[in-house]
């Protein structure tokens, strides 16, 4: 049984040193070539993942539950419409007792805060499927994309444009991590959280031009305007955000070889062009494709199954 002082979380991707990312991003190439392959492979046999869901989700319950499946064990599906959560049983007596029972557990919810709350109260370990300020899950995959498509993203540029989300955030947290150089460009009034933008240093800087911080770009980033939990803002983001479209105009001034990602679900018209996010420099498919991969091996590495 893992005692608590042995406990790894993953809430953030400072939670693990670069050194053990970059393996999970290789092992993650590994496991999704065993996986094409038809290779059986059952680190997990008997396990159970618990995943609760506070937000909608498609690609991360998708993604937890089949690669739950194909390690030889189980994902339960937890959302407040149907458990006593719901109904307003305290976080912490609902850690204590999902721990009891299941091995490994994930959660999708508003409030980091409420993430950290629960993690305290937890015997085993927890990862982060989404919170207001962080998406870690989904930067695994991006890493790994860029990584298949292109080699290892060190030293090049990458440009996020749009909100300084939880998207964003964990982007400034990779381009520490991975060690790229991260161009924001975000309309005043949406930055991202300043101490996290801080603690990267000159890794990463703001500007108010979308064209700016896509000049020489490897990788383009966008999210939408209006995160899960935000819609009454939508109008009002709506406006600000005119002009912070990704575009063919935009993808001219990246480098030639530039990629396009976005962490789906996408609007079309909005955050990006159909030519864009439909068109040649788009990975957008094998990014979300790689959820599946890069969680196996985040389960793996987390589970104390990941080979030496
Ligand atoms: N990108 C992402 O996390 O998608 P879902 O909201 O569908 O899980
Ligand atoms: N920023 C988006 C990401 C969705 C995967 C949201 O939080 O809704």
């Amino acid at each position: 049984m893992t005692t608590e002082t042995q406990l790894r979380h993953f809430l953030t991707l400072m939670d693990f040193s670069s050194s053990d990312l970059r393996k999970m991003t290789d092992r993650a190439i590994v496991l999704k070539q065993m996986q094409k392959a038809g290779e059986i492979y059952e680190p997990l046999k008997n396990r159970m993942l618990g995943m609760i869901f506070e937000k909608s989700s498609t690609r991360t319950r998708v993604s937890f539950e089949t690669g739950m499946l194909q390690f030889g064990g189980g994902a339960l599906f937890l959302s407040p419409r149907d458990t006593q959560l719901g109904r307003g049983e305290p976080i912490e007596d609902s850690a204590r007792v999902l721990s009891q029972m299941v091995d490994i557990i994930m959660i999708r919810t508003f409030e980091h805060e409420k993430l950290e709350t629960f993690t305290q109260y937890s015997s085993v370990p927890v990862i982060n499927a989404l919170t207001d300020m962080y998406h870690p899950c989904q930067l695994l995959a991006d890493m790994q994309c860029y990584q298949e498509h292109r080699g290892s993203i060190e030293g090049k540029t990458v440009a996020w444009i749009g909100d300084g989300n939880n998207m964003c955030h964990s982007y400034i947290n990779a381009a520490r991590q991975w060690g790229f150089k991260l161009n924001i460009a975000c309309p005043e009034g949406y930055d991202p959280v300043p101490s996290i933008v801080e603690a990267a240093g000159n890794q990463v800087a703001i500007t108010r031009s979308p064209m700016e911080a896509a000049t020489g770009a490897d990788l383009v980033v966008t999210d939408v305007w209006t995160s899960m939990g935000q819609e009454e803002e939508q109008a009002r983001r709506e406006k600000a955000f005119e002009g912070f479209i990704v575009d063919d105009r935009l993808m001219a001034q990246a480098d030639k070889e530039a990629l396009f990602m976005h962490c789906l679900p996408a609007h079309r018209g909005e955050e990006v062009s159909a030519s864009v996010i439909d068109g040649s420099q788009s990975v957008v498919w094998d990014e979300a494709g790689n959820r599946l991969h890069a969680q196996k091996a985040l389960l793996e590495f987390m589970m104390g199954k990941a080979p030496e």
